[in-house]
């Protein structure tokens, strides 16, 4: 099998994000499938609200670096918190600087492969976001998965090292992690 490059991040600020924690432990799946990972967090880029205004001036950092990730990267691992019924505003905000595109470059969400998860405290664990991140990055050319994952009841999910408590829940995100690198692999 090709070694895909995965990048695994969620679209939380938050310190002790539940997302993050999923989105890890799924990145470990991965890493155990076959793939190269690398774990990113959105919040140490530091991404200012996207104003095309500012775009003119210059490109942010945090912007730039996330662009490069996503261009060397086959697959992609996404969690969502779910607020009011959709993805976070700093996903949204995130992809919108990533979407993009200098003169004669790739776009950097074209052709990559996306598993989407989420986990919140509620009963649905965060499914309506990802109806809608599903949407935005099929419409930039990203090759979202059919099977995504939803994680409800977050508070009793993990345990204090962040790995996974239930066997079943743990078999469900590795299968998914596993899908991802397969596909990844195969498009490369
Ligand atoms: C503004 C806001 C709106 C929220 N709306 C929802 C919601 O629609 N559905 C839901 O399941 N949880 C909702 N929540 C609760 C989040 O799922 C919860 O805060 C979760 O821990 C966020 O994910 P994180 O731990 O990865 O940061 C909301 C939280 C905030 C702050």
């Amino acid at each position: 099998m090709n070694s895909p490059k995965v990048i695994a991040l969620s679209g939380s600020l938050r310190e002790k994000s539940y997302n993050q924690t999923l989105i890890q432990a799924a990145a470990a799946f991965a890493l155990e499938s076959g793939a190269e990972v690398e774990v990113i967090k959105l919040q140490d880029l530091n991404i200012p609200l996207f104003s095309e205004d500012l775009e003119a001036i210059e490109t942010p950092e945090g912007v730039k670096l996330l662009k490069e990730k996503l261009r060397e990267a086959d697959g992609i691992l996404l969690a969502s918190p779910e607020y009011n019924g959709s993805f976070t505003a700093a996903l949204k905000n995130a992809i919108d600087w990533a979407s993009r595109t200098e003169q004669g470059a790739v776009p950097a969400f074209r052709n990559k492969v996306v598993a989407l998860l989420a986990t919140s405290p509620g009963g649905l664990g965060g499914l309506r976001g990802l109806n809608h991140v599903r949407d935005v990055l099929s419409g930039i050319g990203s090759l979202v998965l059919a099977d995504q994952l939803a994680v409800p009841a977050a508070y009793d999910a993990f345990d204090e090292q962040g790995k996974i408590k239930s066997p079943e829940l743990a078999d469900k995100v590795s299968s998914l992690a596993l899908q991802l690198v397969t596909v990844a692999s195969k498009l490369k």
